[in-house]
């Protein structure tokens, strides 16, 4: 399935050479990755193995391109189970940041919930996430608990705010 917002197209396939892209323009990017669950590395072996293993696993993963150079600025990670939507992992290399793209992705993740009888979606960050949360807030996410969590490669321990928005299925029909 691929999704279109009004700049994006977000594409569940990458190509090799597009990969080379991603690397440099996400997954090596440190400041990108700091609140990421996920470490950044210089090494493309890395985010080569990494996407492999994303893609053979159960989460939905989508590739941000932007549609006016088809360059891959980032992606979007989510979980799908029983009416439920959640472990978002949403991100965009820190050169496209602040452009009104996490906007659309999140929006373009709403539509999509709207029309596959999603009933709730979690939306969970660093507690020091601002652009993240503030994101959350502004598609009308509410906050609902925060948890203490450990990051797993290097063993962070950090407070996740879970946000969450009920999808009104009814409000595309009239
Ligand atoms: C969080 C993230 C997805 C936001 O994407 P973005 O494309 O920069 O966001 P947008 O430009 O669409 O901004 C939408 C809104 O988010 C909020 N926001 C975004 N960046 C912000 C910042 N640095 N400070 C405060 N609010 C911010 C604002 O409310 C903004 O609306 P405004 O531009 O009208 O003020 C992006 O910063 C990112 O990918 N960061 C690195 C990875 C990450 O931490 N992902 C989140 C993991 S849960």
């Amino acid at each position: 399935m691929i999704i279109k917002t009004k700049e994006l197209i977000l594409k569940p396939d990458i190509s090799k050479d597009d990969i080379f892209k991603i690397h440099q323009n996400v997954f090596n990017q440190t400041e990108t990755a700091k609140y990421m669950l996920w470490e950044a590395s210089n090494e493309i072996e890395d985010t080569i193995k990494r996407l492999k293993r994303w893609q053979e696993s159960d989460i939905k993963l989508f590739f941000i391109f932007e549609k006016s150079n088809n360059e891959p600025i980032g992606f979007l990670s989510f979980s799908e189970r029983d009416e439920v939507i959640n472990n978002i992992g949403l991100c965009i290399g820190k050169r496209f940041v602040r452009k009104g793209f996490g906007k659309q992705v999140l929006t373009a993740l709403l539509d999509y919930c709207k029309n596959n009888k999603i009933k709730i979606v979690e939306y969970s960050a660093f507690h020091e996430n601002l652009p993240s949360i503030e994101l959350a807030k502004k598609l009308g996410f509410i906050y609902s608990y925060s948890k203490n969590s450990i990051r797993n490669y290097d063993k962070r321990k950090f407070v996740e705010d879970v946000y969450v928005k009920k999808i009104d299925c009814f409000k595309n029909i009239n």
